[in-house]
C-alpha cells in the first residue's frame, strides 16, 4: 500500500472524521467579529488552539485543517501546531487553494487559484508536518449555472492539485462544494453534483491520481437553503448516495462538508447516510457545523475556554457516533 493511501485511510477511520478549522484569515475574522471578538492574529490563534487542544479531541477527529497561518503559529507553549495535535494523536492538514476568484470567460463563476508554485509549497508543507491538504472548487447553482466552461476548469484545477499532492507524499482532499445557495430542489443539486463529480473523475484519471489516496470532499445532495421544503434525511441519503455511487470501489472514502446546514441537521443526514451500503467510508469533514458552537460558547472570553471546548466535543461525539453506526447496522 503506498503511503498517500494508508494515511487516506486513517483520514475516514471507523468512527473518526476531520475537523476543518482552515477559514481563510478574511472568513475567520468576519466570524470572530460576529462573535465579538476582534480579528487579530493573536485572536485566530487562541482560538485554534482552543479547538485543537480540546479534551478527548482524538477520540472522534482523525484529523484537523489548518491555514497557512496557523500552520506556521505555535501553540502557548510555544509547539508548533502541527507538531501539536500530531502529538495528541490528530494528524495534520493545510489548504493549499489560494481562494476562488472571478473565472475570466465566465461571468458569475469562479475558478480556485493556486496551482503557481504548488509544489514548492507543499514540499514546504510536508517539512512543518503537515500530512494532507484540502482544495476547494466552487459551483453556484442558477438555471443556467453551472456552465461547461466552470465545471471543466475547477475539476482541471482539483486534478493538478491532487497529483501535485500525491508526488509531494500529500493525501489529497478532493472538495467539490456545489452550494446549497438558491431556491433550487434537491433534484438540481443531484444533477449538478452528477455533472460535476463526472469531470472530476475524469481529469483526476487523466493526471494518474490514485483514487486509493484521495478523500472526497463533497456537498450533500440537498435543497437550496432558500427553498421553503425541508427534505427529511432519509432523502438527503439516498439521494447523496445515488450520486456517490459512480465512483469507484478504490476511492479511499468519503468526507462530507457542512455547507452551512444546521449542526444537529448535518449529523441527521449523516447518520441516515451510514444506512447505505457503499464500498467507502461516509464521514465527516465538517467546518461550521463543528465549530460554530465552540465559537458561540467562548465568544473571547478566557473564562470560557473550557465551555467552547464542551461545544466542540459534543459535536464531535455525535458525528462520530453516527459514523461508527456503519459498523453496527
Ligand atoms: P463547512 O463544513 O462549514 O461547509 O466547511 C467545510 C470546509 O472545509 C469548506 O471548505
Amino acid at each position: 500500500m503506498n503511503p498517500c493511501s494508508q494515511i487516506a485511510e486513517k483520514l475516514v477511520a471507523p468512527g473518526k472524521g476531520i475537523l476543518a478549522a482552515d477559514e481563510s484569515i478574511g472568513t475567520m475574522n468576519s466570524r470572530l467579529d460576529k462573535a465579538g471578538v476582534p480579528g487579530t492574529a493573536e485572536n485566530r490563534q487562541v482560538y485554534r488552539e482552543l479547538l485543537a487542544a480540546t479534551p478527548g479531541l482524538a477520540d472522534g477527529a482523525s484529523g484537523i485543517i489548518f491555514c497557512d497561518e496557523t500552520l506556521n503559529q505555535t501553540f502557548a507553549d510555544g509547539t508548533p501546531f502541527a507538531r501539536a495535535v500530531l502529538a495528541l494523536g490528530i494528524l495534520p492538514g493545510i489548504k493549499v487553494d489560494t481562494g476562488a476568484r472571478p473565472c475570466p470567460g465566465l461571468p458569475g463563476e469562479t475558478i480556485t487559484e493556486g496551482l503557481d508554485g504548488l509544489p514548492a509549497r507543499l514540499s514546504g508543507y510536508a517539512d512543518l508536518g503537515a500530512a494532507f491538504a484540502k482544495w476547494r472548487a466552487v459551483y453556484t447553482i442558477t438555471p443556467q449555472l453551472p456552465s461547461p466552461g466552470a465545471i471543466r476548469a475547477n475539476a482541471h484545477a482539483l486534478a493538478r492539485y491532487a497529483a501535485a499532492c500525491q508526488e509531494a507524499g500529500i493525501v489529497p482532499i478532493v472538495e467539490p462544494e456545489v452550494l446549497m445557495d438558491g431556491d433550487h430542489g434537491l433534484d438540481r443539486c443531484a444533477e449538478v453534483t452528477t455533472a460535476v463529480h463526472a469531470a472530476v473523475r475524469e481529469e483526476l484519471a487523466l493526471l494518474n491520481v490514485d483514487l486509493a489516496g484521495i478523500v472526497l470532499k463533497p456537498n450533500m445532495v440537498i435543497e437550496g437553503s432558500g427553498n421553503p421544503e425541508t427534505s427529511t434525511p432519509e432523502e438527503v441519503a439516498a439521494a447523496t448516495v445515488a450520486v456517490l455511487r459512480a465512483w469507484p470501489d478504490q476511492l479511499a472514502g468519503v468526507a462530507f462538508l457542512s455547507g452551512g446546514q444546521p449542526p444537529e441537521r448535518a449529523t441527521a443526514n449523516l447518520e441516515a447516510m451510514q444506512h447505505h451500503r457503499t464500498s467507502w467510508p461516509l464521514s465527516f469533514s465538517f467546518g461550521r457545523a463543528l465549530v460554530d458552537p465552540a465559537l458561540a460558547a467562548w465568544h473571547g472570553d478566557a473564562d470560557l475556554v473550557a465551555a467552547g471546548q464542551a461545544a466542540l466535543a459534543d459535536r464531535v461525539a455525535a458525528n462520530a457516533a453516527a459514523v461508527r453506526l456503519r459498523s453496527q447496522l
